[in-house]
């Protein structure tokens, strides 16, 4: 009777285990791809008549920004192993594949009216040709970090003349590309550019204008991103036929306590970091809160206008709606606890809040990255709530480890559980998700840490000479979810040991 009892307890446990995980299927005409940006993998950075980017100038000037000092000149040397990478892709199964353009290699001076490099457009011609030709769409980040240096010789992301040398690269790509790419990301990651990059200096070109430059440069972003996406509506869209959107990063934020206090500032968190971004593009200006505290906290600190620059009327009906789809990235979850003495100014001490981890969550390798699925659902039903449940494609969402190991279980989980949860959300909250893409394809440059996080689906020795490819367990995973358009029920594939279960139940009942 005992062994009875262990026998069902055990297919119970394992039941629940597997039972956690949505049985749905992927809606019709759901999408799945993975996602890459230039500067990580291609290297050649001054190979073909590419000219100097940010990271190129920044990381040569000054190796030690980045962990082991590392940089990008060869990376996953995607410029030259691009055909091998399609291959991958091909077999992966993906409907389509997000690359960015790096702006120095078309136009290497980057300045609105410069020359056009035909080595760097024949570059992405090649590729995105061979894309189609294996019947998987290319799906194109225009801006993915990598500044032309000379824009930032005269302010980059801080001047507000950067709009138009913007439109013209875009206007660019789109004259080149766009019979061929039917969706397109004019920016990626508008906080991480402007807070880490002109407020904090973790990102290049590594400024810390600490509550002064996240503003401007979120500012103009928002500008050119509403300036290009205007563009290909009035010139490219009727005989293009395409789309277009840009991506935003979002971290689910919990309240640390249940108390009021870090129930609001959980959201304010979610409107300062996130709606900073979607509630211009949606609503055409920034979310209220943000506007009313900055403006005060401006005013006490002695500057004789807010940080946070105005649109024009003009300027927001030119943002308001300026999306075909909003393209999400989705790693994790945080806690949120109400602080009102973080130093001034900062974004932080504007949001007042404090931002912490759960050490009972799991995850080491990044101090930020925890597997936290359900903080993924509820980001998605608040992005219903709060923006009226637009069109959303999650271009990012991945797990990092530092170690090689291509057994990488952690990452089979995440990718298993979260996409469950975000099914939860498409059938149980309504959530309108339409395609989610996995970061990475392959391990590549990760930013300040070098190449000590690994994201890759597909494991890239960076000691070889030939950047030796080698698909991982999460390889394998991605490509069963993709060909079975489901979660399959269990890794160990439950399908073969059901009847090895069910002849020993049925031995041992009639045992008793
Ligand atoms: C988001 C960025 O877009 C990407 O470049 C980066 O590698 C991943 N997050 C992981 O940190």
């Amino acid at each position: 009777m005992s062994i009875l009892k262990g026998t069902l307890s055990f297919l119970g446990v394992f039941h629940i285990v597997c039972g956690e995980l949505s049985q749905y299927s992927f809606p019709d005409n759901f999408q799945f791809g993975v996602s890459s940006s230039a500067y990580q993998i291609e290297g050649a950075w001054n190979e073909g008549g590419k000219g100097v980017s940010i990271w190129d100038h920044s990381l040569h000037s000054n190796p030690d920004y980045v962990l082991n000092k590392s940089n990008g000149d060869i990376a996953c040397d995607s410029y030259h192993k691009w055909k091998e990478d399609i291959a991958m892709l091909k077999n992966l199964g993906v409907q389509f594949y997000r690359f960015s353009i790096s702006w120095t290699r078309i136009i290497p001076l980057g300045y609105s009216g410069s020359k056009v490099n035909e080595e760097g457009v024949k570059y992405y011609n090649d590729l995105i040709d061979a894309l189609l030709a294996e019947g998987i769409q290319p799906f194109v980040t225009i801006y993915h970090w990598d500044l032309p240096q000379t824009l930032e010789n005269k302010g980059g992301w801080l001047n507000e003349s950067i709009v138009e040398d913007f439109v013209y690269y875009a206007k660019t790509l789109f004259e080149l590309y766009g019979d061929r790419v039917k969706r397109w990301i004019t920016i990626n990651e508008y906080l991480q550019i402007c807070e880490y990059g002109y407020s904090s200096a973790t990102l290049a070109p590594f400024l810390n204008l600490a509550g002064v430059g996240v503003y401007q440069c979120s500012h103009h972003a928002l500008l050119a991103h509403g300036r290009v996406y205007r563009l290909y509506q009035n010139q490219f869209k009727a005989s293009q036929k395409g789309e277009v959107g840009s991506v935003i990063q979002a971290f689910w934020c919990e309240p640390k306590t249940s108390s009021m206090d870090d129930q609001l500032a959980a959201e304010h968190y979610m409107q300062f970091n996130f709606g900073i971004y979607a509630h211009p593009i949606v609503y055409g200006n920034y979310p209220p809160i943000m506007m009313e505290r900055i403006e005060a906290l401006s005013d006490k600190q002695g500057f004789n206008k807010s940080r946070l620059p105005r649109f024009t009327e003009q300027q927001i009906e030119m943002i308001k709606g300026s999306f075909d789809f909003l393209g999400v990235n989705h790693y994790t979850t945080i806690l949120c606890s109400f602080n009102d003495n973080l130093p001034q100014p900062s974004l932080d001490s504007d949001c007042g809040v404090e931002i912490s981890q759960n050490s009972t969550w799991k995850g080491d390798s990044l101090w930020w990255l925890r597997h936290v699925p359900w903080g993924f659902r509820k980001l998605l039903v608040w992005i219903k709530k709060t923006y009226d449940n637009p069109k959303v494609i999650i271009l990012e969402g991945g797990w990092s480890t530092d170690e090689n190991d291509l057994n990488d279980v952690d990452r089979v989980q995440y990718y298993r559980e979260y996409l469950s949860e975000m099914l939860k959300a498409i059938y149980e909250d309504g959530c309108s998700v339409i395609g989610y893409a996995a970061w990475s394809f392959l391990d590549a440059f990760e930013w300040n840490s070098g190449y000590t996080k690994k994201f890759g689906l597909i494991y890239v020795d960076f000691g070889s000479a030939n950047r030796t490819r080698i698909p991982r367990k999460s390889f394998n995973e991605f490509r069963n979810i993709i060909r079975s358009n489901r979660i399959p029920n269990s890794s160990v594939h439950l399908e073969i040991y059901l009847p090895v279960f069910y002849i020993i139940l049925c031995y041992l009942l009639k045992l008793i």
